[in-house]
């Protein structure tokens, strides 16, 4: 038994890596083109582990993902590689379209060929989940329901747009044929070894090197916060125990307007790591910036069919989630040293350098 992870070298698919062989004897392939986002620094722990096997390159490659199951005969495959910033999909979006729907798109006809080849009772338990997100449905208003299964689609950003595509691939390999596939949709994660593009740990490493804190627009856009252990306990009970063919949409119920979440760090770290009197407290170094194009408003989720069908339910809270997540960064000084390449300055002259205060 062995299972082909893909991007688990990124920030989610690396949490799941490890809880994974933490908790597992199953081996796993973890196939990553270690982009930018990918870093093998996050599977350090795994480095000499045998049931490890980690393989450099891209979903996009067919040979190479034909082989790789063949070779490894997984009894499922899970989808985690993306390209996954959405202020990167604005400022150039064809890589997005490259790996996110071509790439998913290419790795779904190598596991057809391989699912169809498969004996009945393995071609019965075969799995592949999709890993996707609640950006496909678009932007809620204050007072609208949250995002169900149900909820059309309406992606606003090139990467939301990129996953919905992908997301309709996969509901269509099912559909035509019967590829036993399972998609979830989650809300934003947060925790160790996220790269530090996205929010929290863009402030929580601003904060400490006394840079300012960019909010977007108001700081009044809200997002549903999941700690990044509980959407690994989601895709693995999906994988266990969804149906072939059902989307579950995943949440931590946690909505936040960013500059509730923006203080919220701060207050942490003003009580961690305190600033001197004469710099005051994190919370000065705020400055509301320009807004990102088509920023989506609400992003709100309704995990009930999960919580319903598969008894999964977040154990942290945001409070206790980021607490945890600030301490992880204030202990790991090397690996963000080792993200904060010239490559990371010069993506933030890029997204941050135009953006007027
Ligand atoms: P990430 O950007 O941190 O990591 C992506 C990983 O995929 C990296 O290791 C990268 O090297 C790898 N990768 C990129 N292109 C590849 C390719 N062509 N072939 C092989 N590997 C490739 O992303 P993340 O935040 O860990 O997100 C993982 C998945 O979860 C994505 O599909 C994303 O859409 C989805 N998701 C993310 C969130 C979130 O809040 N971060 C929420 C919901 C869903
Ligand atoms: O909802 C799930 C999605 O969450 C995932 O599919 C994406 O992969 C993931 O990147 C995330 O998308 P967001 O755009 O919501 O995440 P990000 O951390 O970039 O931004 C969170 C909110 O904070 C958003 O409203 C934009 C705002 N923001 C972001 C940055 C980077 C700021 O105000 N300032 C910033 O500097």
């Amino acid at each position: 038994m062995t299972v082909l992870i893909t991007g688990g070298a990124g920030f989610i698919g690396s949490n799941f890596v490890l809880d994974w062989l933490g908790q597992s004897e199953e081996p796993l392939v973890n196939l990553d083109k270690l982009t930018y986002a990918g870093n093998l620094a996050n599977l350090g722990e795994v480095r000499a582990d045998p049931r490890h096997i980690f393989v450099h390159g891209d979903i996009g490659d067919a040979p190479l993902a034909r082989s790789l199951l063949e070779r490894h005969r997984p009894r499922a495959i899970v989808n985690f590689a993306a390209e996954s910033h959405v202020d990167r999909s604005i400022l150039g979006p064809a890589e997005f379209i490259q790996t996110n729907v071509v790439g998913t798109f290419t790795l779904l006809e190598a596991a057809r060929a391989y699912w169809t080849g498969l004996p009945p009772a393995e071609k019965g338990a075969f799995r592949f989940l999709h890993v996707s997100t609640d950006e496909v449905y678009g932007s809620l208003g204050r007072a609208d329901p949250a995002f169900a299964e149900t909820t059309p689609y309406a992606p606003n950003s090139p990467y939301a747009a990129s996953k919905a595509s992908s997301d309709h691939l996969v509901r269509a390999y099912h559909h035509t044929y019967g590829l036993p596939s399972l998609t979830t949709n989650c809300s934003n994660n947060y925790g160790p070894y996220q790269f530090p593009e996205k929010l929290i740990p863009l402030v929580i490493l601003n904060a400490l090197a006394g840079k300012a804190l960019p909010v977007y627009g108001d700081g009044a856009n809200v997002r549903d916060w999941l700690y990044v252990a509980d959407h690994c306990r989601a895709v693995r009970a999906v994988l266990e125990r969804g149906r072939p063919g059902e989307v579950y949409n995943v949440g931590g119920s946690s909505e936040k307007r960013n500059i509730e979440v923006v203080r919220e760090i701060c207050a942490v770290l003003d009580e961690l790591r305190p600033r001197g009197d004469a710099q005051g407290p994190y919370a000065s170094l705020i400055r509301f910036v320009t807004d990102r194009p088509g920023h989506d408003r609400r992003y709100a989720i309704d995990a009930a069919k999960i919580r319903r069908e598969l008894g999964w339910a977040p154990q942290e809270s945001f409070a206790s989630g980021l607490r945890r997540t600030v301490q992880w960064y204030l202990d790991h000084a090397d690996w963000v040293q080792g993200v904060q390449s010239g490559d990371y300055q010069r993506w933030v002259d890029l997204n941050y350098g135009a953006r007027k205060q």
